[in-house]
């Protein structure tokens, strides 16, 4: 059984209501238990953490690493086209993650069009709404029973 986490950054805590034409209408509460219990059915445990502040976010990724957390499913969110910080706590923590977004950032605003996760990301999946945390968790828990 591995420990796994999703992580959500700011705004997300709005989801249901916040402009549901870009990001549809479940809420974070309903998505996260969505992945908890796919998790559960493919025999693993999920843990589920939210906050607008970057430093949380960045010591929710540290303890993650010293709790043996073995593959992170993160959307950014707003931090994805600004954050060297959060991005540095990954590659410190060197924890396989799958970078999500409900929305397509490439649709949308140039400036959503850059990421600073995708290249040091397993994956990315983008577009899909709530669906998109879905398929994102099932690409990290492929490819960590690829990689043993
Ligand atoms: C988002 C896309 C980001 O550009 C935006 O800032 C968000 C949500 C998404 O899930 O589509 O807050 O990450």
């Amino acid at each position: 059984m591995a420990q796994l986490l999703a992580l959500h950054g700011p705004n997300l805590d709005l989801l249901g209501r916040r402009e549901p034409e870009h990001y549809g209408r479940a809420t974070l509460a309903a998505i996260d238990s969505l992945l908890a219990e796919e998790a559960l059915r493919a025999g693993h445990r999920l843990m589920s953490f939210q906050s607008a502040a970057e430093h949380a976010l960045i010591e929710r990724i540290h303890v993650a690493a010293s709790e043996g957390v073995a593959g992170i499913v993160f959307n950014p969110a707003g931090y994805t086209h600004t954050s060297v910080a959060l991005r540095d706590a990954l590659l410190a923590v060197a924890i396989p993650f799958v970078e999500v977004h409900l929305s397509n950032p490439q649709s949308r605003e140039a400036f959503r069009r850059h990421s600073y996760f995708s290249d040091i990301a397993v994956g990315t999946v983008a577009g899909f709404g709530a669906e998109s945390y879905r398929l994102g968790l099932l690409g990290l828990l492929s490819h960590l029973a690829s990689a043993g």
